[in-house]
């Protein structure tokens, strides 16, 4: 069976457990920030076990299952874990969800993850939102045949495409109005990923530092390339979760992550909430 077909798959048994629902936004949520699938109603569960080939997760706090319902009203397809590459799973594996959501009909994702600052002034339960990435990992999830059928609109799943606009300024754009009706301002930065599991050392903060990086995590970056490639727009938010290596007074550890994210949640929910109508909205008008 080739990969599209086990895409293919997973994404019809999706589409029966999901009903009439059809969501055309979709959210990622990192570490310590699945509780944002609380704000769903009329929420259907599906356990990342019981879709076809699709990749269960490994991570405390990450508890891998598909949360489908309402968000602010609409329609949304919400998965509370990812996996990543440091788990042992290739990068088509990592991929996989993104490919599914796509071929589900999803037109927007929403990527959310843990992420260590960088820039000066972050402090730690500040959300910040996506403007560009550094992919780090080393690897890159298109590597391999193109396969065009991935594309979900005219001049996408393209061998080679353009990353400029990897974050769509728009949805950006919203996301910061949205913030600030919530209270609160949404700073722009640059992601970078690297392919963990350690952490960084202090030298290597100090290198992505030098390179343009504000932040630093383990995930999203192979998502947004795999997105872009179908024509999915991308919306990327990171939870400072700790302070990068050499710029904290603590050690880095993933309790620290997790602790912040389940502190900063909540925010997060309420953020989503009122985002989600609106990201719904801009994909339903014209291109
Ligand atoms: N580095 C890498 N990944 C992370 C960090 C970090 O400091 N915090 C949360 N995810």
């Amino acid at each position: 069976m080739t990969y599209y077909d086990q895409v293919a798959e997973a994404a019809e048994l999706l589409r029966g457990r999901l009903g009439g629902l059809r969501p055309r936004v979709g959210i990622v949520l990192g570490s310590g920030l699945g509780a944002v699938a609380d704000a769903v109603t009329e929420a259907v569960f599906v356990p990342y076990g019981e879709i076809p080939h699709f990749p269960q997760s490994t991570v405390e706090g990450h508890s891998g299952r598909i949360v489908a319902g309402l968000l602010g009203g609409v329609p949304v397809v919400v998965m509370q874990g990812r996996v990543h590459s440091y788990e042992g799973y290739t990068p088509q594996q990592v991929t996989f969800p993104m490919r599914v959501l796509g071929m589900l009909g999803v037109r927007a994702v929403v990527l959310t993850n843990a992420a260590g600052g960088i820039q000066q002034g972050y402090h730690v339960g500040q959300l910040v939102a996506l403007a560009d990435h550094i992919n780090h990992m080393g690897w890159n999830p298109l590597t391999g045949p193109n396969e065009a059928r991935f594309a979900i609109r005219k001049g996408a799943g393209l061998r080679f495409f353009d990353m400029t606009e990897a974050y769509s300024i728009r949805l950006r754009t919203l996301a910061k109005e949205t913030a600030k009706e919530e209270g609160f301002a949404l700073d722009e930065g640059v992601y970078l990923a690297t392919p963990g599991p350690s952490f960084e050392t202090p030298a290597e903060i100090r290198a992505f530092r030098a390179l343009g990086a504000t932040l630093v995590g383990m995930s999203t970056v192979p998502e947004t390339i795999v997105a872009r490639h179908m024509g999915i727009e991308v919306l990327g938010i990171s939870c400072v979760t700790n302070l990068a290596a050499g710029l904290g007074v603590t050690h880095l550890s993933h309790e620290e992550v997790s602790d912040t994210g389940k502190q900063v949640e909540r925010r997060l929910a309420g953020l989503l909430e009122r985002l989600a109508p609106k990201i719904a909205a801009a994909v339903e008008a014209a291109q």
